[in-house]
């Protein structure tokens, strides 16, 4: 695994202020009737605007800035002309590049007012990355992230999802080591300050096996069952997790209530 510098973490910590401002952009504008595609543009002009890149774009030939995935589609939706109806959940994974460093973060929202199972499994989802960040110590080992995880969304009754799993990041989008979502606290590798982690718990209503659609990305629960994705980028640092996708920027908040 790539241990980066300060120097380096600083700079990512850039990259995921722009990230982060840019989909609060994109939060501000779910709502019923919108439609993913619309969503995509918010997204790539806050990157842009902001002298970002966006990171998904042209990766392994994905051909958006944002992953829109409704519903019972886990991760990699492609924005598309479809609006979304109240009652949906939608996932926006998003991802930037900025002075040859990348943050990546994914958050589930509502659209308008979704159902109690729903929001249930929205916010066991986002407490496993929680849990899972407050596990990211150095000295811990990966599993110790893993097993934090794993153990919120199964006290909940929920599933975690198999198929995918978070990943080292830094000048590549997807670098070593594998961050599962499941597995052996104690276990794996040691976590040592400059490690940077995407933590990305995918989690499902119910124990399902994921199907990949024709477009070769669209990644779906196989019994139709809803799912959620929240996701942060996380420097390993002496003095414990530096979640650096939810550090507020030096120049100031642009975004009011
Ligand atoms: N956050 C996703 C991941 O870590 C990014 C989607 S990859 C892309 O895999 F190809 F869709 F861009
Ligand atoms: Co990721």
């Amino acid at each position: 695994m790539i241990l980066k510098r300060p120097s380096e973490i600083e700079i990512m910590a850039e990259a995921a202020v722009i990230n982060r401002e840019a989909l609060e952009a994109v939060a501000a504008a779910v709502r019923p009737g919108v439609s993913t595609l619309e969503l995509n543009a918010v997204a790539e002009d806050a990157i842009l605007s902001r002298g970002g890149k966006p990171a998904f774009k042209g990766y392994r030939g994905f051909p958006a800035t944002l992953c829109t995935s409704v519903n019972e589609v886990v991760v990699h939706g492609i924005p598309d002309d479809l609006r979304l109806s109240e009652g949906d959940i939608v996932s926006i994974d998003i991802g930037t590049f900025y002075r040859g460093y990348a943050a990546d973060m994914a958050r589930t929202f509502a659209v308008g007012a979704i159902s109690v199972e729903a929001q249930r499994l929205l916010e066991a989802t986002e407490r496993s990355l929680t849990a899972g960040i407050e596990a990211a110590l150095a000295g811990n080992r990966l599993g110790d992230v893993s097993a934090a995880i794993q153990g919120v969304v199964e006290s909940e009754g929920f599933w975690v999802i198999r198929e995918f799993v978070g990943h080292g990041i830094g000048r590549e989008f997807h670098e070593g080591p594998e961050v599962p979502n499941y597995g052996r606290a104690g276990t794996g590798p040691v976590l040592r300050p400059g490690l940077v982690l995407a933590i990305e718990p995918m989690v499902s209503q119910k124990r399902t096996t994921v199907s990949i659609a024709n477009d070769g990305w669209t990644a779906s629960t196989a019994d139709g069952s809803l799912a959620a994705h929240f996701e942060h980028t996380v420097a390993i640092t002496e003095d414990g997790p530096r979640v650096l996708t939810q550090e507020t920027g030096t120049g100031g908040g642009v975004h009011g209530a």
